[in-house]
């Protein structure tokens, strides 16, 4: 899979990608990110990438031109399954939503600024809108960097069988169970026994009944869809 970031903070989302399993991700070769600064895709003086809004109002925009040059450019070298645009007002991104551009080629992920980006770029350049949830950024560097966390460890071979996205929370709809290390013991709290047991089969059994249980204490709307 290849991720290009478009961004005018490059510097903001470097060090996710070299750290831990994203960087494991690309130095195995399953993963490659590039990031662009929509800088160096513009003509105007001082690199000036945004501009006041039509009509008034606080807060700048970014400008199309550059976008579109820089898309473009990307476009050029190979065809793009989506260009999301990282945004409060997309759609909220969920674990349905990362498996499935897990299984994608290549994508562009274009990350907002101020005020936002020219709404014309919405309409002809971006072909998915997503939020990380409902809150406001400052811009998209830190919703585009835990879109592609939550993207490149579902990717084949990533994850060994320690760390396997098959027991995440949400894989099955569902939120995970409770899990313990050692000591087994730690002033007074133990481990629940059936953990210790060493019967696999009830100890699988006990762990659905605790995610159903969490599940439906904390996030019933989850059994709901
Ligand atoms: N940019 C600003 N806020 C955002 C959010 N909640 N999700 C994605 N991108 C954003």
């Amino acid at each position: 899979m290849r991720i290009d970031i478009i961004t005018v903070l490059p510097e903001l989302l470097k060090s996710p990608f070299e750290a831990s399993i994203m960087k494991r991700a690309i130095e195995k070769g399953l993963v490659e990110i590039h990031l662009h600064n929509l800088r160096d895709y513009t003509d105007k003086s001082y690199n000036q990438v945004d501009d006041y809004q039509f009509g008034g109002g606080a807060g700048m925009v970014l400008m199309i031109e550059p976008i579109d040059k820089c898309i473009s450019a990307l476009k050029k070298e190979r065809q793009y399954d989506e260009i999301i645009y990282m945004t409060p007002d997309g759609e909220t991104l969920n674990q349905r939503t990362s498996n499935s551009l897990s299984l994608l080629t290549n994508i562009i992920v274009l990350c907002g600024h101020y005020k936002g980006v020219d709404q014309r770029v919405r309409d002809i350049l971006i072909t998915r809108e997503i939020s990380i949830g409902d809150y406001v950024l400052s811009g998209g560097e830190l919703g585009a960097a835990v879109l592609c966390d939550s993207v490149i460890r579902l990717l084949p071979g990533v994850l060994n069988d320690e760390t396997s996205a098959l027991t995440d929370t949400f894989q099955d709809d569902l939120l995970a169970p409770p899990v313990y290390t050692r000591p087994r013991e730690y002033k007074g709290l133990k481990v629940p026994d059936i953990l210790l047991s060493g019967n696999f089969p009830e100890i699988e059994k006990w762990r659905e009944d605790q995610a159903m249980e969490r599940t439906i204490k904390r996030r019933p709307d989850l059994l709901e869809e």
